[in-house]
């Protein structure tokens, strides 16, 4: 947790219109090793298997195989993904709840879900995205020195005169931010925030799986 912004005494410095990142370590849930080794073998066995993604991930210069153009509703095709929905619904409800959202009942959906496997030297550079509220990424195998997720200030076009940040400032004080992630993390944010999977240096690839949530 960061410290509060210091302020002499007679004065207060306040945050206002925060970006929240959410993140959670599902390696507590009863039979995690399990639940990570099948989402390992089965996102192995899409990637070989579902040619139209091996394409589209060519055609889009991914380096690996991503199955966002091809499958990407994947809890409809194996149960250990509707497994993993089962704990994503519940983290991003408490994420909704967290960002005070005043949502209906049950809104909250997941829309999509798909598999990305990141070769040596793969990157996906900054994005959004769009037509969604949600968005997140389960971590499922990460070598040594696989990318982090690289988080970018959202305010970055309206910093007309701005002086950089300090090396040492405060994580929410910087413009970029890094979150490592370790097999069994969770990351989420609101689909707005621009992000982007900087170089992939591991000599291994990178798995995870990515969603939106919209409602
Ligand atoms: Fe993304």
């Amino acid at each position: 947790m960061n410290t509060p912004p210091k302020a002499a005494n007679d004065a207060s410095v306040t945050p206002l219109f925060v970006s929240e990142v959410y993140r959670a370590d599902l390696s507590a849930i009863p039979d995690f090793e399990t639940l990570l080794e099948d989402l390992d073998d089965t996102c192995r066995a899409f990637a070989d298997e579902d040619e139209a993604g091996q394409n589209w991930s060519q055609q889009k210069a991914y380096l690996g195989y991503t199955s966002y153009g091809s499958l990407n509703d994947l809890p409809l095709l194996a149960s250990v993904f509707e497994d993993l929905k089962t704990h994503l619904d519940a983290h991003a409800a408490r994420f909704a709840e967290a960002l005070e959202y005043d949502l209906p009942e049950g809104a909250l959906k997941l829309d999509n879900m798909w598999i990305n496997i990141l070769e040596p030297m793969g990157t996906h550079s900054g994005h959004i995205h769009p037509h969604s509220l949600i968005s997140g990424t389960f971590y499922v195998h990460v070598p040594d020195g696989a990318s982090a997720l690289k988080f970018e200030d959202p305010r970055l076009t309206s910093f007309m005169n701005s002086p950089p940040r300090k090396a040492n400032a405060r994580r929410d004080h910087q413009a970029f931010v890094y979150e490592a992630p370790q097999p069994g993390t969770l990351l989420m944010w609101e689909s707005w925030l621009r992000h982007e999977v900087p170089i992939n240096l591991s000599e291994d690839v990178r798995i995870s799986i990515s969603f939106n949530y919209s409602w």
